[in-house]
């Protein structure tokens, strides 16, 4: 059973023709790449899009996930919470192909994809928005946004879908001929999104996409994921602040060196006495923006 989405403390999201000019303009987004089309939330079955399953993963002897088991379902935002070097980021990277787990299984819309490259799991509809976003700081953020569909042969449907980024992301439309490495750290992360975006991905996995922007950046960017998500796009996301990502995920997990230890619908997990002792600081913590 999914969990109502919880945005306490988050504007809700617009109506249609209401603020986030451009937005509407994802309405039959994917529509053209049909293989890529994501199924609205709100419609059919949620089928699981990306499953991993009992996965060990070792750097060297040295082992990073314990029969890791985590399920993203069609239209779901997932977080994973953890601490620090809990195995969060090593998870995205099991994801994206980047290392391969020495045991378990990593299926994407039911199909493995262990055997596949990282591009070629990309092309399957997978977008990634790294830790600390890695643009490449030399290169303009309309470069940037366009080696998000460097997989993509569709130029028109490429150029239109830069044209809708820069409306869903106006502060990027503003920087559009900077160099990347330019941007405020916000202003980075939403380049980052769009780039990931312009990849028409089914599924986006983000790492820590709030850490260390301002609050107001915070609260800006998880109202974007919420958006993007409302869309169609499942999001599989890793945050420290449990407390925010809580509030926007539908499905929460929570990693402890290696091991799942606890999962459940995000409402349950926000209400958990152990989450609000271990990641919320107790009582009255629940909004700790970083
Ligand atoms: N390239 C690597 N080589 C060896 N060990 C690594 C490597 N990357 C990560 N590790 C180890 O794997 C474990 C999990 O690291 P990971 O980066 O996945 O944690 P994390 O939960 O993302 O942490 P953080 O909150 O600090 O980002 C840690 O013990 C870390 O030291
Ligand atoms: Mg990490």
């Amino acid at each position: 059973m999914i969990a109502t989405v919880a945005r306490s403390g988050l504007a809700p999201p617009p109506q249609r023709g209401e603020g986030w000019e451009g937005w509407e303009g994802w309405e039959g987004w994917g529509e053209d790449l049909p293989e890529r089309t994501a199924v609205p939330a709100s419609g059919g079955a949620a089928h699981p899009v990306l499953q991993l399953k009992k996965i060990n993963s070792f750097y060297g002897p040295v082992q990073a996930h314990f029969d890791l088991d985590i399920e993203v379902r069609q239209g779901q935002i997932v977080s994973l919470l953890g601490g620090n070097a809990s195995g969060k980021s090593t998870t995205m990277k099991i994801v994206l192909g980047l290392l391969k787990p020495r045991s378990g299984e990593v299926n994407f819309n039911g199909a493995s994809t262990l055997g596949l490259s990282t591009p070629q799991i990309i092309r399957k509809g997978i977008g990634s928005v790294p830790e600390a976003r890695r643009l490449f700081p030399a290169m303009t953020v309309r470069e940037n946004l366009l080696m998000g569909a460097y997989a993509r042969n569709d130029r028109k449907a490429v150029a239109e879908d830069l044209e809708r980024m820069l409306a869903l992301f106006p502060r990027v439309a503003e920087r559009i001929e900077f160099q990347a490495g330019t941007l405020s750290g916000g202003e980075q992360q939403m380049v980052a999104m769009a780039r990931a975006l312009m990849g028409r991905p089914r599924l986006i996995c983000m790492d820590e996409p709030t850490m260390g922007l301002s609050p107001l950046y915070v609260d800006k960017v998880l109202e974007l994921i919420a958006r993007i998500n409302a869309q169609g796009v499942s999001v599989f996301m890793v945050e420290q602040n449990a407390s925010l990502a809580l509030q926007i995920a539908h499905h929460g997990y929570v990693l402890q060196t290696g091991r799942i230890v606890l999962s459940g619908p995000a409402k349950e997990l926000l209400a958990d006495a152990r989450i609000r002792d271990a990641y919320l600081g107790g009582e009255g913590a629940a909004r700790t923006a970083s």
